[in-house]
């Protein structure tokens, strides 16, 4: 018997047509099933099933579902590269042996709650490389607890589906987990207290997203945290208040490299904690300026030799500024006194000028006057105005 059943047993059934069949017809096949289960385990169409290594594999064979009739031994299930679009608890019913799960390279658009609730002996999931929408607030429930490595790297959709994913990653009891990537995904902010709900997190994968800041209550909760990637984000530099949130995860070995760190005065906080946490930072001698282009591919290490530099030059800035003021205020001043002691000279050349206008102005007025009287004359203007015709 061991001799004969193989130990991959490939269906060759194809897509399972099921036509309404009559009863005796089903009944005929459930025997037949059974007898056939009883020397080969059966297997589900398009699946490889090695009973010794507890492997179910149905990979890149367009399913567009999760198949049935997976058998009970299963341990590692891979249904990866196909076409499935939704997963919910009736995909994974009876499979309490299953501990390693990878769904990773479908279409996967929707998790409903309590999807994998069922896996009981849950230990990793893998669903990278889907498109994620919508996440259900209790998705990634596992009762026990027992899941210990998720990975989305590669799998939201879009970066709206983060609000939904850090609803589920409280929700979904996920106290035991070690590791979480979320590489991939095109996350702009990562909303707060995300991960404040997983208190055994030990490695974190962020790398390959667009984070532009670190806030206060990012890595809030995290305080067994081991490793956090943060390569290949949006990280111009990392102000007080990120660095605040770096050193609450004292244990936690860094990645910083390819951010686009910007070398100006701003730079000086992040560039001497580097030099004091270049212990924990895996890649520190690495990390290089991206801007200004004079300071491209200058070490951000260097940067911070040159701080008491960029300090003075600041603060002398500020001083020549105050001083030029101050030097603008005096000398404007010194021109109203000159102008004023030149009036106080000329007082008495000015009191003549003053008459000599006052009696020009007296002579214009006569004229003017005598002048409006004249235009005002109804018979002339109309003589002028007829000689104009
Ligand atoms: C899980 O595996 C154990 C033995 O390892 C077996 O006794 C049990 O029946 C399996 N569970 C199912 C649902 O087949
Ligand atoms: C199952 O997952 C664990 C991590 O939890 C991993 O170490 C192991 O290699 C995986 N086994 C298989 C067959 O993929
Ligand atoms: C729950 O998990 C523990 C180990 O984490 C295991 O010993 C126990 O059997 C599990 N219980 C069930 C019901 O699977
Ligand atoms: C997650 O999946 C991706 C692609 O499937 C893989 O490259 C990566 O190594 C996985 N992450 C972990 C932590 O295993
Ligand atoms: C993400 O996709 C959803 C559904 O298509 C859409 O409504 C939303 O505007 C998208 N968000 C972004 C940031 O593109
Ligand atoms: C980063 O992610 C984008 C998709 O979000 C992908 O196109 C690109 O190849 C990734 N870069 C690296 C270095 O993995
Ligand atoms: C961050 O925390 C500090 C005090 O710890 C506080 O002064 C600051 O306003 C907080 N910033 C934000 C954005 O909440
Ligand atoms: C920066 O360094 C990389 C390799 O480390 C090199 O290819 C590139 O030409 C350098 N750029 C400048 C502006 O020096
Ligand atoms: C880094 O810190 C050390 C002391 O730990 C100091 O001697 C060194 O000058 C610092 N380097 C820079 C670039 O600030």
């Amino acid at each position: 018997m061991r001799v004969l059943s193989p130990s991959f047993s490939i269906s060759a059934l194809g897509p399972a047509r099921v036509s309404a069949p009559n009863m005796p017809d089903l009944a005929r096949r459930l025997v037949l099933c059974a007898l056939l289960g009883s020397v080969y385990a059966s297997c589900p169409p398009r699946c490889e099933c090695s009973e010794a290594a507890l492997t179910v594999k149905c990979v890149s064979r367009d399913l567009r579902s999760v198949p049935a009739g997976i058998p009970g031994y299963t341990r590692n299930l891979f249904i990866t590269g196909n076409q499935i679009g939704r997963v919910g608890p009736e995909s994974f019913k009876g499979l309490d042996n299953v501990t390693n799960l990878s769904l990773s390279n479908n279409r996967i658009s929707e998790v409903e709650s309590n999807t994998f609730a069922g896996l009981r002996a849950l230990r990793s999931l893998d669903l990278s490389n889907n498109q994620l929408a919508v996440i259900h607030p209790e998705a990634f429930t596992v009762h026990n607890q027992s899941l210990r490595e998720l990975n989305l790297s590669r799998a939201l959709y879009n970066h709206s589906s983060v609000t939904d994913l850090a609803t589920s990653l409280r929700w979904s009891s996920l106290g035991s987990l070690k590791g979480l990537d979320l590489s991939h995904n095109g996350l702009i902010f990562l909303p707060s207290r995300i991960f404040s709900h997983l208190g055994s997190l030990r490695r974190l994968q962020l790398s390959n997203n667009s984070l532009v800041a670190i806030h206060n209550s990012s890595f809030s909760g995290l305080g067994r945290l081991e490793e956090l990637d943060l390569t290949l984000n949006a990280l111009k530099t990392v102000p007080e208040e990120g660095l605040r949130e770096l050193d609450s995860v004292p244990g936690a070995d860094l990645l910083l490299g390819e951010n686009p760190f910007t070398c100006s005065c701003g730079i000086e906080p992040f560039a001497l904690w580097l030099n004091r946490s270049q212990g924990r930072i895996g890649d520190a001698d690495g990390l290089a300026c991206a801007f200004p282009a004079g300071m491209r591919n200058t070490s951000v290490l260097a940067v911070g030799s040159l701080t008491l530099g960029c300090r003075q030059w600041g603060a002398g800035a500020d001083l020549a500024l105050q001083t030029s003021y101050v030097f603008l205020g005096i000398v404007l001043g010194f021109v109203g006194l000159v102008f004023l002691f030149v009036l106080y000279l000329n007082r008495k050349g000015i009191k003549k000028r003053i008459n000599e206008m006052r009696e020009a102005s007296r002579e214009l007025w006569d004229g003017y006057h005598y002048r409006f009287e004249v235009d005002s004359d109804p018979r002339l203007s109309q003589v002028s105005s007829s000689a104009d015709v």
